[in-house]
């Protein structure tokens, strides 16, 4: 397996105390994993939560344009090691901040070992003053999306009823299940996005017949975490520059996501915890 995620293992397995951290992940571009990111980071926010986005699809960032911010300094000015990550953070409403990723640059878009450790490293220092990180990886199975795998506490696959879809969310379960298992991690199973479903009767049906597989051939079982609608206000809200559950919280989406919001917030270690915020009012 890739030598520059595995630089990475002595991070990943120290499981720090800081805020546990959430990977939205999936297979294929354009099924969802930034939407879904910004907003369970949003409605976690809104819930009084500290929350600290972090845009890891480097070189093509666009959780700052989705939340209409510039972004003056990337992850990227971290990476090059011209900032410190603290300095690269953008304050995007009550509760939540964003670190966010230069778009249209190919300069540390794949940053090496070292650097990666780095970040890493950086990273696990500033989720002590969060209650919780979201982090939005790039399409597919890289080693930036198996290093943070590997710290995460839950991840999340996000998928479209598209057949090429299905089929590289179970290709990214596989990756990182055999990942895992070469080198004796426990990485928690990735729970299942469903976007762009027509009813929760299709979401169901794709969840039974992708879990089916996996418990077949990978002994896992991803749960349904969450299943969207097709939904014109999720457009809406990405030429609004903000986030679905702040301009629309009514909006069958919205609720979706803070449903699942609401159960993370169970699972995660220490998170219930913690004492709440100011909430954002709706
Ligand atoms: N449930 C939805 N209903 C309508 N449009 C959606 C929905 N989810 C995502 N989109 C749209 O699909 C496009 C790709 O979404 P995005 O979250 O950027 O995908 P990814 O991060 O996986 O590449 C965006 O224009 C977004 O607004
Ligand atoms: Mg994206």
């Amino acid at each position: 397996m890739n030598r520059q995620a595995d630089g990475l293992l002595g991070v990943a397995l120290g499981r720090p105390s800081g805020a546990p951290w959430v990977l939205v992940t999936g297979g294929k571009g354009g099924v969802g994993k930034s939407t879904v990111a910004l907003n369970l980071a949003a409605a976690l926010a809104q819930g009084g939560r500290r929350v600290l986005l972090v845009d890891l699809d480097l070189g093509l960032g666009n959780l700052h344009v989705m939340l209409g911010l510039e972004s003056p300094r990337t992850l990227e000015d971290f990476l090059a090691g011209d900032r410190e990550l603290d300095d690269c953070i953008l304050e995007a409403g009550a509760n939540l901040d964003l670190l966010p990723a230069a778009n249209g640059s190919h300069e540390l878009a794949r940053p090496d070992s070292a650097r990666r450790r780095r970040l890493v490293e950086a990273l696990e220092a500033l989720a002590e003053h969060y209650d919780v990180l979201v982090a939005d990886a790039p399409a597919g199975i890289g080693p930036d999306t198996l290093a943070f795998a590997a710290r995460a506490d839950v991840a999340l696959c996000v998928t479209t009823p598209d057949p090429t879809a299905l089929t590289d969310a179970y290709g990214v379960i596989k990756a990182l299940d055999l990942w895992s298992k070469e080198r004796n991690l426990s990485l928690p199973t990735p729970e299942l996005v469903v976007n762009l479903a027509a009813s929760l009767e299709e979401a169901e049906a794709l969840h039974r017949r992708l879990s089916g597989v996996c418990e077949r051939f990978l002994a896992r079982r991803p749960r349904l975490g969450a299943w969207l609608p097709r939904s014109r206000d999720v457009e809406q809200s990405v030429l609004l520059q903000a986030p679905l559950v702040r301009a629309q919280p009514a909006s069958l989406a919205s609720r979706a996501i803070v449903r699942l919001a609401d159960r993370l917030l169970a699972i995660l270690p220490g998170v219930d915890q913690r004492p709440r915020r100011q909430a954002q009012p709706a």
